[in-house]
């Protein structure tokens, strides 16, 4: 099969080779899949260019976790109705497995395969396992959202976009922080009913006018570190934050004493370490919110063929994408 791989971590041009490689087969509990769409997300990016914490455990890699495409095999103990399903996929290269998405073909057990709806392109269905899953987990990690209002800061990212909506449909007013009026209308067309630029306006005093002085019930972060500065006062008593990244500061300093007066839960969340029963609980909650809102929007940022995953991993690292930028193994 055509794949794409790397041996050592390093810039996306230097390490990143196209070539042939053994199809996989599927072993026992899995599936074979051949894919259409690749999702790079932007771990995909930090695993390859080594900015990372996981460090480098294999001999060869192939990126991206997430994915999209057909099954053709079904391996010993899988149901044989899975061959021919259309499926989008989470895992990929994760949990201690080196061979992603970025090839024709991937085997993997079938519990991270989840059956991809008709409406649902394979593009579309590339952006579900990382960015859905992880906005699916922030929203809902501490319970229903129904009559409560969550703020979303960095409405417009893939994963911030996939909350905002999923916060919506789960009956909440959303707001969403934003850094200026392209990324605003984005965030509305998502669900978020205010938007906040973060970067020139003052999002506590905003949040109190928004809520009447009481502070929201959630806040799903994309940048924790860079939030903190009036973070413990937009939360209401009682209220849960959950955190999935904090790129400006990995160590931020955190006022005790703000989050405790106000009983604050702080969950910060990878989501590859969620336990299975929650991963699995995650993964039906986005495939519930699809057969809901067909109509909703599901960014794809752009398509790269196979032998530009290079520009595709480019193109993540630059920033600036609206969505989530997808390689077509097959192209
Ligand atoms: N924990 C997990 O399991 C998990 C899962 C998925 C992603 N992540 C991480 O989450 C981060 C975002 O991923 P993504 O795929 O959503 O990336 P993305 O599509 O590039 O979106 C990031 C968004 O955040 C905005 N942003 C950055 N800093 C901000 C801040 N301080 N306040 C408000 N908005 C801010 C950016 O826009 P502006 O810069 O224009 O504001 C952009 O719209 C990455 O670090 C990724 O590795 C973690």
């Amino acid at each position: 099969m055509r794949a794409a791989w790397y041996e050592q971590q390093g810039p996306a041009e230097t390490v990143l080779k196209v070539g042939e490689m053994p199809a996989p087969t599927a072993g026992p509990g899995e599936v074979r899949i051949r894919l259409a769409a690749s999702g790079v997300n932007p771990a995909d990016v930090k695993l390859r260019s080594g900015k990372s914490n996981y460090g480098h455990a294999f001999d060869r890699v192939i990126p991206n976790s997430d994915g999209a495409g057909i099954v053709d095999q079904a391996g010993p103990g899988v149901q044989p109705s899975w061959v021919g399903k259309r499926v989008w996929l989470v895992n990929g290269q994760r949990l201690g497995r080196a061979f992603g998405t970025a090839a024709e073909y991937i085997a993997l057990p079938s519990k991270y395969v989840t059956e991809l709806p008709d409406f649902v392109s394979f593009a579309e269905g590339a952006t579900l396992g990382i960015p859905a899953m992880t906005a699916y987990h922030g929203v809902f990690a501490d319970g229903p959202v129904a009559g409560k209002t969550v703020l979303v800061t960095g409405g417009a990212g893939a994963v911030g976009f996939y909350a905002a909506a999923l916060a919506a449909w789960g009956g909440a007013r959303v707001f969403a922080t934003v850094s200026g009026p392209e990324k605003a209308a984005r965030a509305e067309a998502a669900g978020a009913a205010a938007t906040i630029n973060y970067r020139t306006e003052a999002v506590a005093e905003r949040i109190r006018d928004l809520t009447g002085g009481r502070g929201v019930d959630r806040v799903v972060s994309v940048d924790f570190g860079g939030d903190m500065p009036w973070l413990p006062e937009v939360v209401a008593l009682n209220g849960a934050v959950s955190a999935y990244a904090s790129d400006t500061d990995r160590t931020p300093a955190f006022p005790f004493h703000l989050f405790a007066r106000r009983n604050i839960t702080v969950r910060p969340f990878i989501l590859n370490s969620l336990p299975p029963a929650v991963l699995d609980a995650t993964r039906w909650g986005v495939d519930a919110w699809l057969r809901a809102r067909p109509d909703a929007p599901r960014p794809v940022a752009g398509t790269f063929p196979l032998a530009e995953i290079s520009s595709a991993h480019l193109a993540v690292e630059a920033g600036g994408k609206f969505g989530t930028i997808v390689v077509e193994p097959q192209g």
